[in-house]
Parts: C-alpha cells; sequence; structure tokens
C-alpha cells in the first residue's frame, strides 16, 4: 500500500536523484503486467489452464518473484537451485540464499498436469499469475526442516500447512504476474521494488533503511523508527498484510488504523513508505534475515534494520561455510537497534545502550495483556501508546467485539487456551487424532468404528465415535443428503471432530463422505492430525448386506440421491489407513487399523495389543453380514 504521505519530501537529501543500489545479482527481474488489456487477454487465456490453488506463503512468494523482489530469481526454483539453497545456502551461481522459493502440488493436482505446460495459479478465486511448468520434482519434507530448522519435527507451520494439504511435489517454471493491481489482495496497491526504486531516485534517497516485520503503533517502535530516521534520507516499511481472522492477536485491522495514525501525525511528511507483503517474510534465523536483506535489496534500500535480541547477522558464516569463496552476499548494510522499552527513571523509552537504571524500573506489556485490557475497557498507558492511538485501538477493538455478538461477524477473537496440546497428549498417554472412515452404507464404517472404540477404551485411550446417522438425527436433522446438505453435514462433523480432537481425543468419524473435495475439506478443518481411513465394500457386498433396507428402496426410486445407486461415491485415491469388508472379517480389520495406528505413533504403546476377547454374547457382531 502506499503510504498515506507517500510523496517524498527532498529535503536534506540529495536533489539532483541517487542511484539506488544495484539490484541483487545486478538486474531487476520482473513481470509484472500493466496493460489492462494484456491482462485481461491473459486472464482469457488461463481459463482453460489446470489450477494450481497457492497458500498465503505461496502468494506472498509469487508477488515477491513477478515483483522482482526475489532477483534474479524469476520463478519457482527447480530442484537443483532448491538442493543448493538448502545445503549451501546460495544458489547454484554462488549468490547467498537463505530460504527456498518453492511451489508444492499434491498428487491430484499432478495427475492433470503435465510437464512443460502452463498452469494458472490462483489465490482462492483471484488468478495471481501464468507458470511455465519446467520441472516437477518429490518433495521431502523431513529433509527441508532439517536443512532449515535442524529438526524432522513438522511443527513449522509453513510445512505443516503443506503436509495437511496432502502436497508431494514442487513444480519449477517461470511466473508471470496477471494480478489485477486493484485486487483486493494487494489493497490499495503494493509497491513493487521498481516504484520504489523510481522514488528514491527522484527524491535523491541515497540512504534507505528497510524494515521488516513490524507493525509499528507503540512508543517503542516509533523511537526505533526515529532513531533510525535520524541517519537516514528514508525509511521502507515492509508491513504484512492484515492478519487472518481469528488470530488471537490484536485484529490487523485496528492495528493498522493505529500504525497510519501514529506515522501521519509522528513522523515527517514522506519520509516513511510502506508497502505490504502477504504474509510477511519469517524473520528469525540468518535465512531469514539474510532473504529480508536480499528482497530490501532489490526494493533499492541501502540498509535493514535489524531490532530486538536477535544478535544474529544476516549472513551467519559457519552456516553458510559450504562455498565461502564463491559466494556473494546482498551489499546492503545492517542497522542494529536494541530492544527499546519505558523506563520509569528515565522518564523515556531507552535502550540497555542508553539506560543505566535497574530493570524492575523498566515496563513491558506483551500484546497479549495489551489485548486483555482493551477487552475489558481499560485504557492503555501512555508509556505504551499515544493517547489518540491508544484511542484509535480501544474503539477499534470494542467495535469489532461489537460486530461479533451482534452479527455473528468472521472478526472474533478465540480466547487462547491455557493447556497445551501436547500437555493433553502427555496426560493421555497418547496423541489426539481423528480417523475419518469413508465408505459407501452398508461398507461397515459404524460396525468398525465401534469396535475399535471399544478395543481403544479398553486398552486405556481417550476414544468416541462420532457417526452419520447419529449427527443426523440431531446437530444435522435440517440437511438432506444434496451436495450442498452433504458438504454442510461435512463442515459440522469435521468442526466437532476438530474439537474433540483438541481436547486430546482418539475420534472415530464415520460419514459416507463420498466426495473428494468434502474429505479435503475436512482434512483442512481439522489439520495435522486427519488421517483418512477408507473402509472398502464392493457395492455389491453392500446391496447385499443392505442392513437398514436402504438400497431396496433406493432401487424402487424410493430415495432420491443415494449413494452408489443414485449418487456417486469417489473412493479415496491414497487413503491413510485401509481396510476391506468385503474381504476380511470384523476382528482382521480392527487389528489392522490397531497396526495401522501403532505405526503412526497414535497408540499408547507403539506395539498393538491383541483385542480385548471377551465370549460373544451375541450382542456384538464378529461378522459384516451381522449389523
Ligand atoms: S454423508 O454423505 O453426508 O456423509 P452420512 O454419513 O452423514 O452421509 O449419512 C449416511 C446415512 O444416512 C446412511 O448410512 C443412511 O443410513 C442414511 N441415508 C439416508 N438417505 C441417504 C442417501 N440418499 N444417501 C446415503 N445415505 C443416506
Amino acid at each position: 500500500m502506499y503510504s498515506r504521505n507517500l510523496r517524498a519530501d527532498p529535503g536534506g537529501a540529495n536533489p539532483q536523484g541517487a542511484t539506488p543500489v544495484v539490484p541483487y545479482g545486478g538486474r531487476l527481474i520482473e513481470t509484472v503486467c500493466d496493460d489492462d488489456q494484456e491482462r485481461r487477454h491473459l486472464w482469457s487465456r488461463m481459463d482453460p489452464l489446470p489450477r494450481i490453488r497457492l497458500s498465503r506463503v505461496e502468494l506472498r512468494d509469487t508477488l515477491l518473484l513477478g515483483g522482482g523482489a526475489y532477483s534474479p530469481l524469476c520463478g519457482f526454483m527447480g530442484p537443483e537451485t532448491y538442493r543448493s539453497v538448502l545445503e549451501a545456502g546460495a544458489l547454484p551461481s554462488g549468490l547467498a540464499w537463505g530460504l527456498p522459493v518453492s511451489l508444492s502440488v499434491s498428487r491430484e493436482e499432478l495427475a492433470w498436469m503435465q510437464r512443460g505446460r502452463e498452469v494458472g495459479l490462483y489465490y482462492h478465486d483471484t488468478p495471481v499469475a501464468v507458470m511455465q511448468v519446467s520441472e516437477v520434482f518429490r518433495w521431502d519434507p523431513a529433509a527441508e526442516l532439517q536443512a532449515l530448522y535442524g529438526t524432522e519435527d513438522p511443527g513449522h507451520a509453513s510445512v505443516r500447512g503443506r503436509l495437511r494439504r496432502r502436497k508431494t511435489h514442487l513444480l519449477a517454471g517461470p511466473v508471470k504476474l496477471v494480478i489485477n493491481p486493484r485486487s483486493h489482495l494487494l489493497q490499495s496497491g503494493v509497491l513493487w521494488p521498481r516504484d520504489t526504486r523510481r522514488l528514491f531516485q527522484r527524491d535523491g534517497w541515497s540512504r534507505v533503511a528497510a524494515i521488516h516485520s513490524l507493525d509499528p503503533w507503540q512508543r517503542t517502535h516509533e523511537y526505533l523508527l526515529k532513531a533510525t530516521l535520524e541517519t537516514m534520507d528514508g525509511l521502507l516499511l515492509h508491513t504484512p498484510l492484515q492478519r487472518e481472522s481469528g488470530d488471537a492477536g490484536l485484529p490487523g485491522n485496528v492495528v493498522a488504523d493505529a500504525r497510519e495514525t501514529l506515522l501521519t501525525h509522528y513522523f515527517p511528511r514522506g519520509r516513511v513508505l510502506q508497502t505490504h507483503l502477504a504474509g510477511g517474510l519469517p524473520d528469525q534465523g540468518w535465512r531469514a534475515r539474510l532473504q529480508q536483506a536480499i528482497v530490501s535489496q532489490n526494493y533499492g534500500c541501502s540498509h535493514i534494520v535489524i531490532s530486538g535480541s536477535d544478535g544474529r547477522g544476516v549472513v551467519d558464516e559457519t552456516r553458510v561455510s559450504a562455498r565461502p569463496q564463491a559466494m556473494e552476499h546482498p551489499v546492503i548494510a545492517t542497522l542494529r537497534l536494541e530492544e527499546a522499552f519505558h523506563c520509569d527513571a528515565c522518564g523515556s523509552i531507552a535502550t540497555e545502550k542508553s539506560c543505566p537504571h535497574d530493570h524492575s524500573r523498566r515496563a513491558a506489556m506483551p500484546e497479549q495483556q495489551i489485548l486483555q485490557r482493551l477487552l475489558s475497557g481499560e485504557p492503555l498507558p501512555p508509556q505504551v501508546a499515544r493517547p489518540e492511538v491508544a484511542r484509535i485501538l480501544s474503539r477499534g477493538v470494542s467495535s469489532e467485539m461489537t460486530s461479533r455478538l451482534v452479527s455473528g461477524g468472521r472478526h472474533v477473537f478465540p480466547h487462547a487456551g491455557e493447556i497445551r496440546p501436547e500437555s493433553r497428549e502427555c496426560f493421555a498417554g497418547h496423541k489426539a487424532a481423528v480417523l475419518w472412515m469413508t465408505g459407501l452404507s452398508g461398507a461397515g464404517k459404524s460396525t468398525v468404528a465401534h469396535r475399535l472404540e471399544r478395543e481403544l477404551l479398553y486398552t486405556g485411550h481417550r476414544v468416541c465415535v462420532l457417526d452419520g446417522d447419529g449427527l443426523r438425527n440431531g446437530l444435522c436433522r435440517d440437511l438432506d443428503f444434496s451436495r450442498e446438505s452433504r458438504r454442510e453435514n461435512l463442515r459440522r462433523a469435521a468442526e466437532v471432530a476438530r474439537i474433540m480432537a483438541d481436547a486430546g481425543m482418539l475420534v472415530l468419524a464415520s460419514f459416507i463422505s463420498p466426495y473428494r473435495e468434502e474429505r479435503e475439506m475436512a482434512r483442512e478443518i481439522i489439520g495435522a492430525g486427519f488421517y483418512e481411513v477408507y473402509v472398502e465394500a464392493s457395492l455389491e457386498t453392500c446391496e447385499a448386506r443392505d442392513p437398514k433396507g436402504l438400497y431396496k428402496r433406493a432401487r424402487l426410486g424410493a430415495i432420491p440421491e443415494f449413494t452408489g445407486v443414485s449418487a456417486p461415491y469417489e473412493a479415496p485415491e491414497d487413503p491413510d489407513m485401509h481396510v476391506n469388508t468385503s474381504v476380511h472379517e470384523l476382528d482382521a480389520c480392527v487389528r489392522q487399523l490397531m497396526q495401522a495406528m501403532a505405526a503412526a505413533g497414535l497408540l499408547r504403546s507403539a506395539q498393538p495389543r491383541p483385542l480385548f476377547h471377551r465370549p460373544s454374547s451375541g450382542k456384538h457382531p464378529s461378522r459384516f453380514d451381522i449389523q
């Protein structure tokens, strides 16, 4: 977004113009499409192309690539570049590079794509770019995590998100941006590197500091920005696009208003520019810092500000020593600023460098505490925020709350829990998960689920069954079996399953869930603990069993849209677990699932235990023909 005070004032700087720092790798490589007509033409060409749906991080990377901020890259990385970045922290040419720039696809998406073909990149339904696919290669999340963060635990948000969306491969190739500059994704306009370069040159700015990952509204932020501005011609703030709703922190739009108020009233007109990054760049560790420096150099900045306690350099030689001689680094300099705080004794904002007083005199208020204060209607102290900024925050937060209460609107603030999922797992002695059992009516989903529930309960697990017929008698009694209603039925079921899994349970969800898309929706809602379980039985078997007499009635036309008869069933292509009840008996199927759960690390003991055998009372079925 252009800051409201965009016009850079040449006062103090060189009015003849200054040449901004050279782009990284020597040349700005960008593919922004300026021409409305050309863009419309590209859109019409995109229509028949396979669609790739971008995650938020991939949207950010597509915009950075197309805008030139990732120069000299012109597209998503191929296998050689990707590996070189992971292993050596450098491009194959020897240019230092921190983070992989990769685009992930699932096996299903891959099935309808061919190498050398063009694909359309979309964020939800918004066309963002056209990509020429030059290479497809397998994605190894464990190796990526190990190289980037020294762990194989998929706890890192972007990797977890990809795993959840079942991404297995990476696509390489150049992208051409087709996004409409008026798109809501760019808010009221993003500044591309060529825009900032032109502005810096026009206004004679040769010393420009880039600041990432700081949404300035507090007094401490103001102090850091002003300290920097004292020695610079101008600042370029890379502020994140609005935080997603549902974030437990301050609402992004309210923070944006507070930031604008601070910049408008307390900074000289035109000396602070802003550009928004979808999602923002990561800011922990040397790789993230290096990436920020590269982006900032391409934007034409001469310096990058590193504030707070992260004392690591932009490039940590020990971590990228594989190519020390060949490596070229970003040329921009680092400005290190100490963490700021308010000191009662100084009566002002200060830092460790400038304040001689004891720690007890220093005031700090974490964001969660600020939010609690605003929610309870208490004003923020002037040491934290200027009064007009504090007013905007408290007004904004209370109107968000009102809109939530009055309209059930989307701006909600889930209360952050006090118990972490790991603590629940620790008490339960096993992981929480949702086994999403899908299959035809009569395939044995509920029978398997209830027998499995018994076995899991007897072996000390917290477990419960969530069943289609059960939910349709209560929570979902208003829904029929149309495609739309089934989707809503499964959305509600997935939300309930998620709450139960969050409470530490193993949830056995048994729903026909006939469409892949809706099962993917359930996976998205539930997250990493979702396991798709295919309870397979042929249509003939199910029809022969016909425990509720429904197939017979469906064949007579008495039940519309009956799955398998007058409505489709899309079998899973690559389920996480699979049992076939046409072939195996009930206990064998349950044993298979226990084994699969043990292999997935879901059970109390890694070893599957023998099933609890009780004398058959005739009440509990052992075969699938007794339902
Ligand atoms: S789903 O398609 O939305 O996942 P769900 O599992 O909740 O279905 O409910 C399936 C149960 O509803 C079946 O076991 C059956 O008893 C009953 N039912 C009634 N009408 C239909 C229908 N048209 N198609 C499938 N099941 C139906």
